[in-house]
């Protein structure tokens, strides 16, 4: 190559160099920019759209991680637990790089969990623990057991329960539990208990049903149908006869909206004899409910908080970052004790709604109306 040649060879390759670098950015800029995530496709599996909360986790996740640069695919599973298998296998076989699960029933996912593991494929369970697998990486969640004794403890203020003995009251309640393939719900009713078990014992509350263990209370899929049902025959069954339920221990809003249904049907009345109902993850309705009187309070889970952890976690595990954990004892399941991030539960009733839900920007004042 004569020595002419030789420059304008040695001109073009500085010219594409430096318009490659115009181009690409630095790891630097990426992270500026939170593009970090370019190319990477994120599969994440959501459990239903029937519950407000399960579809701003699902939009959160898909907001946070496509500002990052990630592709996503979002799929929700409308509680079929066979439906979520194929999705994931889907997930799995469309080539998916990371996985997000939120299980319907998470004992029926450990043969696709399994297969994404020998592809390769790290698996981040989100908010609902994904049992008896070794495929999980992390989990992001809320204090569970937390969110049953913050139940429980509202519970025991607002009847004072703890000079209830003294002063010679009793209060009938009873108890609407999560679904039996939901760890969680597990969680909840043990941290329940260990704030009300005591009260049961000294005959403070009452139980007429008789239903207090986890094995008569549970709601299958958490469903509102099966709750109000439930509900229906125990007023039925023993609150016919001039008996009085005071208080309804209920694990989510959608079993609290149920019971409230069966209430009316039976003929109680908001604002006079209405039972004191709990719930859980302040969906817009039930804080809606909250504010006109049909439920006393609800469980404030911020799903922009659990998403942003999730997040993290994602990239941790494609981008060999670490995440921030908080806890590496409490979740083990069975086959692991997964690291987890436990987000803080809020409970919320009239006190406080307008601080901690219209405050933070969750929903606003509008909303609510
Ligand atoms: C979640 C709750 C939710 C329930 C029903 C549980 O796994 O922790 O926030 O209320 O599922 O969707």
């Amino acid at each position: 190559m004569k020595l002419k040649n030789i420059f304008k060879a040695a001109l073009a390759l500085a010219l594409a160099l430096s318009l490659a670098a115009c181009s690409a950015k630095s790891p630097v800029e990426a992270a500026g920019t939170g593009a970090s995530g370019t190319g990477k496709k994120v599969g994440v599996a959501m459990p239903t759209q029937s519950s407000q909360r399960w579809i701003q986790d699902g939009d959160n996740m898909r907001k946070e991680l496509e500002a990052l640069g990630y592709e996503v695919d979002l799929q929700y599973a409308e509680d079929d637990v066979q439906q979520q298998v194929s999705q994931i296998e889907n997930l799995i076989n469309n080539g998916a790089d990371c996985l997000v699960v939120a299980a319907v029933d998470s004992a029926a996912l450990v043969n696709a969990l399994g297969q994404a593991k020998s592809n390769g494929i790290p698996v981040i369970a989100y908010d609902r623990l994904l049992m008896d697998t070794d495929a999980v990486s992390y989990y992001a969640t809320f204090d569970n057991e937390g969110i049953g004794r913050i139940i429980g403890e509202y519970i025991e203020a607002k009847m004072s329960l703890a000079t209830a003995k003294a002063d010679g009251k009793t209060y009938n309640i009873e108890f609407f539990m999560g679904s039996p393939d939901d760890n969680n719900a597990v969680f909840l009713d043990r941290g329940l208990f260990s704030v009300l078990q005591q009260y049961l014992d000294s005959g403070v509350l009452v139980c007429q049903s008789g239903q207090t263990k986890f094995a008569q209370t549970n709601t299958l899929r958490w469903s509102q149908e099966t709750a109000q049902k439930r509900c229906e025959d125990i007023l039925s069954g023993y609150y016919a006869g001039g008996e009085h339920l005071d208080i309804i221990a209920s694990a989510f809003d959608g079993l609290s909206y149920g019971c409230a249904a069966a209430l009316m049907g039976a003929g109680y009345a908001i604002g006079n004899d209405w039972p004191i109902i709990t719930g859980q993850d302040a969906e817009l309705m039930a804080v809606k409910n909250i504010i006109a009187g049909s439920q006393a309070m609800s469980i404030f889970k911020d799903t922009r908080e659990l998403s942003k952890k999730c997040v993290t976690m994602v990239q941790a595990v494609l981008e060999g970052k670490d995440p921030e954990i908080n806890d590496k004892t409490t979740y083990n399941n069975n086959k692991l004790v997964v690291p987890s991030y436990l987000c803080i539960p809020i409970p919320v009733d009239t006190a406080n709604y307008k601080e901690q839900l219209v405050g933070s920007g969750y929903y606003t004042e509008d909303a609510l109306k």
